[in-house]
């Protein structure tokens, strides 16, 4: 804890030094009790650096019970505590330490370490958890192999769960039970896991492909066995997948996988025994939407696929989180591509991205994807780590094929197998493996900033060629100016749409290699004038600063190849008319005209039964305010409201007929992309403000058989102030009373609605009996959707938006300063808003600073914000 006087300290990558000493191997003794819970932990030392005398080790919160270095106990005389270590003088180059340290997982609302979920004990140990269990070397290139011994009451916790093989289980003489598990690969602490208590098991069985019979096991609060059936499809998926793509085998005899309802991230892949939110394993139809489904299907993918990046090849430090955070998203998404619709996977990453990491990338938080400091590693989980470090992954991809990115995979398993490494090493690997020079791509690893893209062309009809120029500049203007390595997927359109470049893939689309600030490209025989296709599948995770011609980008929309950039075009299209929009938001000219080609185009897709019903939903929704605010110089939070919303109801009107049409047509369909374009177009009836379109919705939440179905009504009915709202809230609240997951839905639908009483909902919502600050998955369901998807109330004139935000973030800061950590965020952003905002919003962040007893976790987020 800190304050602004007593300032936490920096940790950088320029001061990583190998561990003095090295832990080979840990046996754990681990006796779970209501008021105390004891861990014994006998380590196997060896000196790793030639003069180091003494061992150093990490430990918080701990009451030390013992320690003994070679059998002889060590009097308190000889070794000193503070709050963060443990230190005492090394007898030898080996030696074996006994330490016993007693805990109260029942008091840990930071849920980090050992913890209680449900009554449940459970535990979580990235990044730096395992030091609030026991004294440790507690650092992920220190890597040992576990035995756990776990003890408690059979009768309050039947199963006794950790990493590896079971080694054995059964009662002791005072009648407690132990289980003993083995995990025979080296692991650095972050990976251990234990878990204890009374909960149901899904079993089944995965054989891999030399043979060997895995079991499988979901383990759950009763009564919800019959929601696991998704999750362990896609887990028998993911593991047939990896195997396929990868040649990646599973390597132990038994994966398990536990679902606790308090959970400060989406889910964690220790060794073995993944321990999951639940919110990313229980599925029915009746309680999870399809994008429900998708997100399970995806998260078990990703923690499964850790085991290979992540796990047996690990992270030699905190700065290296993208060697296998980055990759393994990568990894996650080529598998959702390959289960689903790739276009349609592709733009909600793309989706992702914009939303979530751009705004990170052009603010006072903005880091490379290695960052090179922090004060709290927890507060470096960040998109930019994760979903950047997938496009930079994606891009070697591109660049190489799927054949040599193979190749390169493959090199890098054999030869780190087993070891912590660095993202240089990884690289390196690729090169190496893949034959290709990466020299300039790697800049992508240390400079923050998205990159800006600009073009020119120039089309000469007398020699058919065509000229294309490309400017990168690195969105962040105090970064080194160095060029970057961009690869550009495109291609070009005939006037009648066509492609015009014959190329060996066959789908006219050839790559390019910007790797100069500005760069000519010249195209021979070409028979028109053409339009360009410019990072097709979104090659580069860039922005594209000038907009072509409204008809080029007319045609991309309607015609081009690339399903992609189908999309994009509409989207840009979209993005423009609605920030023009925005100007004339208050004058008497704001009743809204969309440009008749716009219309034209929209008609087009609407009615293309060819496409895949997933993908013109996705094209026919108008861009997020989110995004459109991004476009502007200064974000007009109302204006940028009323055009989207001015824009929907003038689609509505417009096709009204058409829309019902689909809306009939695709009524009952199991279908999910049929589903989804049936709520899209509800969306536009709705937004016509019709009563009809009231009770259409009204009627759809009555008659739903689905959980898609029933939130995307509720979702319309929650918007207005008619009555049907508040029985349709009343009547959901009671129908899903105890299932928390459903429940966050019904706390989330109110805290983003625009709804002019959306504030004082959102403060009665605060003292309601289901809510509390104690539930990561409530706190975001309530306090981040308000501040993160609510931007007309959020940002309110007044502040009181603000004012709520870090009201609560004061308040979480004392029971989960990670979760409190989070939340701040948005606040950082305060430079994208008129001076008023400005003012109000740095006021918050001022207010935070001046807590006393301020987390580290918070201190970073909150400084930052302000400072930089
Ligand atoms: N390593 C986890 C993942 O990405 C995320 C996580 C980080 C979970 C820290 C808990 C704590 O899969
Ligand atoms: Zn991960």
């Amino acid at each position: 804890m800190s304050t602004a006087a007593n300032k936490p300290a920096t940790i950088h990558l320029s001061d990583y030094q190998p561990p003095a000493f090295l832990i080979s191997d840990v046996q754990l003794t681990v006796e779970l009790g209501e008021e105390n819970t004891l861990i014994t932990s006998l380590l196997e030392f060896k000196r790793n650096a030639v003069d180091a005398r003494q061992v150093r080790l990490h430990g918080e919160n701990l009451a030390l019970k013992n320690l003994s270095v070679n059998g002889i106990p060590v009097p308190p005389t000889e070794y000193t505590l503070s709050t963060t270590e443990l230190c005492f003088l090394a007898p030898d180059d080996d030696f074996t330490v006994q330490i016993v340290t007693e805990i109260k997982p029942q008091e840990n609302t930071a849920l980090e370490g050992l913890y209680k979920s449900s009554g449940n004990f459970c535990t979580q140990c990235e990044a730096e958890g395992f030091r609030k269990i026991t004294y440790f070397l507690d650092r992920p290139d220190v890597m040992a192999t576990f035995t756990t011994t776990i003890i408690g009451d059979p009768d309050k916790y039947p199963f006794m769960l950790s990493n590896g093989n079971l080694d054995g289980q059964g009662l002791l003489h005072d009648g407690r039970q132990f289980y003993r598990w083995v995990d025979p690969h080296p692991k650095p602490a972050y990976l251990f896991a234990l878990v204890a208590g009374d909960l149901a098991c899904v079993e089944d069985e995965f054989v891999t492909m030399s043979d060997r019979r895995i079991k499988l096991q979901i383990f759950v609060e009763k009564g919800n066995e019959n929601k696991c059936a998704h999750a362990m499809t896609s887990l028998k998926k993911s593991m047939k997948w990896d195997e396929e793509k990868y040649g990646r085998e599973y390597d132990l005899d038994i994966f398990m996988i536990v679902a606790v309802g308090d959970f400060n991230m989406g889910a964690m892949e220790n060794k073995g025994l993944n321990v999951f939110n639940s919110k990313y394993v229980l599925a029915s139809t009746e309680t999870a939407t399809d994008a429900d489904y998708d997100g399970i299907e995806s998260v078990i993918a990703h923690e499964y696929f850790h085991n290979w990046t992540g796990n047996r090849i690990t992270c030699r430090d905190w700065f290296q989180l993208t060697l296998k955070e980055g990759l393994t998203v990568f990894r996650d998404q080529q598998f959702s591509a390959d289960m689903n619709s790739a276009a349609v996977k592709r733009i909600e990453d793309v989706q992702r991205l914009r939303a979530a990491q751009y705004p990170e990338d052009a603010g006072p938080l903005a880091h490379p994807i290695q960052p090179q400091s922090y004060v709290e590693i927890n507060n470096f989980y960040t998109a930019t780590v994760y979903e950047k470090g997938a496009e930079v992954i994606r891009m070697i991809h591109t660049m190489v094929g799927e054949d040599r990115f193979r190749k390169g995979m493959d090199l890098y398993f054999d030869r780190h197998d087993g070891q912590a490494v660095t993202t240089e090493e990884f690289v390196k690997a690729i090169e190496d493996g893949a034959d290709i020079d990466l020299t300039q791509f790697r800049r992508w690893y240390l400079q923050a900033g998205t990159p800006e893209i600009s073009v020119s062309d120039m089309y000469d009809g007398d020699s058919k060629t065509y000229h294309l120029t490309i400017t990168q500049k690195n969105g962040k203007a105090e970064d080194l100016s160095d060029p970057l390595h961009i690869p550009v997927r495109m291609g070009l359109l005939g006037q009648n749409g066509a492609d015009l470049l014959e190329t060996e893939t066959g789908d006219g689309s050839v790559l390019l290699d910007l790797t100069e600030k500005t760069q000519k490209f010249t195209f021979e025989n070409i028979a028109e004038k053409p339009v360009p296709s410019l990072f097709r599948g979104f090659s580069a995770p860039i922005k594209l600063s000038k907009n072509p011609s409204d008809d080029a980008i007319d045609l991309l929309f309607k015609k081009d190849s690339d399903l992609f950039n189908r999309w994009e075009a509409g989207q840009r299209l979209a993005t423009k008319i609605l920030v023009d929009l925005t100007d004339t938001f208050g004058t008497d000219k704001s009743a809204n005209n969309l440009p008749e080609y716009y219309l034209e185009a929209f008609a087009e897709l609407m009615n293309d039964h060819d496409l895949d019903p997933a993908f013109r939903a996705a094209a026919m929704t108008l861009p997020g305010e989110s995004y459109i605010g991004q476009q502007m110089q200064v974000v007009d939070v109302d204006a940028i409201h009323h055009s989207r919303k001015s824009s929907a109801k003038a689609i509505g009107l417009r096709f009204e007929k058409e829309l019902q049409e689909i809306y009939d047509r695709n009524l009952g369909q199991k279908d999910y992309g049929r589903r989804k374009l049936k709520n899209t177009a509800l969306s536009y009836l709705a937004a016509t403000g019709k009563e009809d379109y009231i009770s259409l919705s009204a009627n759809q939440y009555k008659t739903a058989t689905t959980m898609t179905d029933r939130v995307a009504a509720l979702a319309k009915l929650v918007e207005t102030d008619h009555s049907a709202r508040e029985e349709a809230l009343e009547d959901f609240y009671s129908r899903w009373e105890k299932d928390q997951l459903v429940i966050d839905k019904w706390f989330t639908l109110q805290a983003v609605s625009s709804r002019d009483k959306a504030m004082k909902d959102v403060e009665r919502l605060l003292s309601h009996s289901a809510f509390t600050l104690l539930n990561p998955n409530r706190v975001r369901s309530l306090v981040g959707a308000f501040a993160a998807g609510n931007a007309v109330h959020f940002h309110a004139k007044s502040g009181k938006g603000y004012q709520f935000l870090s009201d609560q973030i004061l308040a979480l800061n004392k029971t989960n300063p990670q979760i409190a950590a989070r939340l701040v965020s948005p606040l950082g952003q305060w430079r994208r808003y008129d001076a008023d905002r400005q003012q109000l919003m740095k006021t918050e962040l001022s207010r935070i600073l001046e807590e006393e007893n301020l987390s580290n976790h918070v201190y970073e987020m909150a400084s930052k914000s302000l400072d930089n």
